[in-house]
């Protein structure tokens, strides 16, 4: 049988393969609270307008909550034949109501209503992703708080290269997920608009007041011009690449975690509720949460990837390509939120060793760059020959296998005879850090003042 919603020009229904290819209830039925409230919006202002009755749009009204209401409640029969969820909601609508239902679509296209729906949706996940990036910085503040002091080797290439803070580094990943908040924020204010109106590309000859549904949905305008407000998709693209940067984030942090946490660092112990253990190694407590958070970036990536294909080539305005939006962007959300929640718990709950971050902080000739500094300071050396004697005397503990601050003085001198006694001084990783106090540096003092930022700036 001949479609319902366009049976008067089709004899035929469509073969199996076509249904198969063509429905997307399967997943878009995700969109039913936000294509109700766009239809209620949209025939509210078709009433307000003169364009249909007060009470065709009190029925439509009350139909759109039995509707909803059947959604949430779990007895709506969803079915493929009707292709999408905005069919499914007006074949039931008209069911319940029965003619007036006909009316809603007036002035209307579903290329408009899927374009609203989603933006709805994608904005209700930046203000999901908003609060779920706030807990994790605010997670990453208190760690940052309680070890502002505590001393750990700062990294280059993996290789220990000079102690830096526990507060510190904490407190450059709030720096990151504080930039993928601004980023939320900004994205999520040039979304903010309404594709409702634009109805199937031109707009329409009905008197509509777009402003009226635009403002009624919680948008701050109406898409300027109908033809981009149907085609266009950069509101999921930017959902996508800035979840995409912050998973890129939530995986750096992850891979921290999973080395920072193996027998060979023990810089941090994970929780029990945050680790799994092993069916067969009794020992083990294994960083799953970080390893599937270091993950999730492909995911997310590729969802950014396959958009970007998807929209790159198509002709103006809505072609059945972009139906392939909504797969990818469900997915990209349900994984970011709950990487960002798995890594808040992780934060929260993991602890760090302060002793083991301490003695690991002066292993690995930590402070050399301290003493060749001392050199020039003191000396007088030019910095390129401080580098070098302290090359030196690296090589020379290297050898005995001790660290810098083990060499005698009379070692010393044997490398640079004006080296006196007051070097011993800076070869200490506290001394190091503490000594560390330019804008943004590594000393607590600095580490506190960066604390005491962003805590103004969340309020
Ligand atoms: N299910 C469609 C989508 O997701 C809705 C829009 C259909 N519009 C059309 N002209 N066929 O994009």
């Amino acid at each position: 049988t001949a479609n319902q919603m366009w049976g008067g020009r089709f004899a035929a229904g469509p073969d199996a393969i076509m249904e198969a290819i063509n429905a997307s209830i399967g997943f878009d039925k995700r969109l039913a609270a936000q294509d109700i409230a766009g239809s209620r919006a949209h025939a509210a202002m078709l009433a307000a307008q003169g364009i249909i009755s007060d009470s065709d749009a009190e029925a439509i009204r009350e139909g759109l909550l039995t509707v909803l209401s059947e959604i949430e409640g779990g007895s709506f029969q969803f079915s493929t034949a009707l292709e999408d969820i905005h069919m499914n909601v007006e074949a039931r609508l008209k069911e319940i109501i029965g003619a007036p239902a006909g009316r809603l679509h007036t002035a209307r296209s579903r290329n408009d209503q899927v374009a609203t729906d989603f933006r709805l949706w994608v904005r209700d996940q930046f203000d999901a992703a908003e609060g779920g990036l706030l807990a994790l910085i605010r997670a990453l503040m208190s760690q940052a708080e309680a070890g502002a002091d505590w001393v750990m080797p700062g990294f280059t290439h993996l290789q220990t290269a000079q102690p830096v803070t526990w507060g510190h580094h904490m407190m450059a990943y709030v720096e990151m997920f504080g930039r993928d908040l601004s980023r939320v924020r900004d994205a999520r204010a040039r979304m903010n608009e309404s594709p409702l109106g634009a109805a199937a590309l031109a707009g329409t000859s009905f008197p509509i007041d777009r402003h009226m549904t635009a403002k009624a949905l919680g948008f701050d305008a109406p898409c300027a011009n109908s033809l981009d407000a149907v085609s266009d998709r950069d509101f999921a693209l930017e959902f996508l690449s800035v979840a995409s940067i912050s998973a890129m984030h939530l995986s750096r942090l992850a891979e921290e975690l999973v080395i920072w946490s193996s027998a060979q660092f023990r810089f941090v112990a994970l929780s029990d509720r945050f680790s799994t253990g092993s069916s067969i190694m009794p020992q083990k407590k294994n960083p799953d949460a970080a390893e599937l958070i270091r993950a999730k970036v492909g995911r997310i990536f590729g969802a950014n990837t396959a958009l970007m294909m998807v929209m790159k080539g198509l002709a103006l305005t809505y072609s059945k390509d972009m139906q392939e939006d909504k797969e990818q962007v469900f997915d990209a959300a349900d994984n970011w939120m709950l990487a960002l929640a798995a890594m808040t718990g992780m934060v929260t709950d993991m602890t760090a060793r302060r002793d083991n971050l301490a003695a690991a902080a002066g292993s690995g000739f930590s402070t050399a760059t301290d003493l060749a500094d001392w050199l020039v300071r003191v000396l007088n050396l030019p910095f390129r020959d401080a580098h070098h004697v302290t090359g030196s005397l690296v090589a020379v503990a290297e050898k005995k296998g001790c660290d810098l601050p083990d060499l005698s003085l009379a070692e010393m001198q044997a490398v640079h005879a004006d080296i006196t006694e007051d070097v011993f001084a800076v070869l200490g990783v506290e001394n190091s850090v503490n000594s560390r106090m330019s804008y943004g540096g590594t000393a607590p003092a600095q580490v506190r003042a960066q604390i005491d930022r962003w805590k103004a700036r969340l309020g």
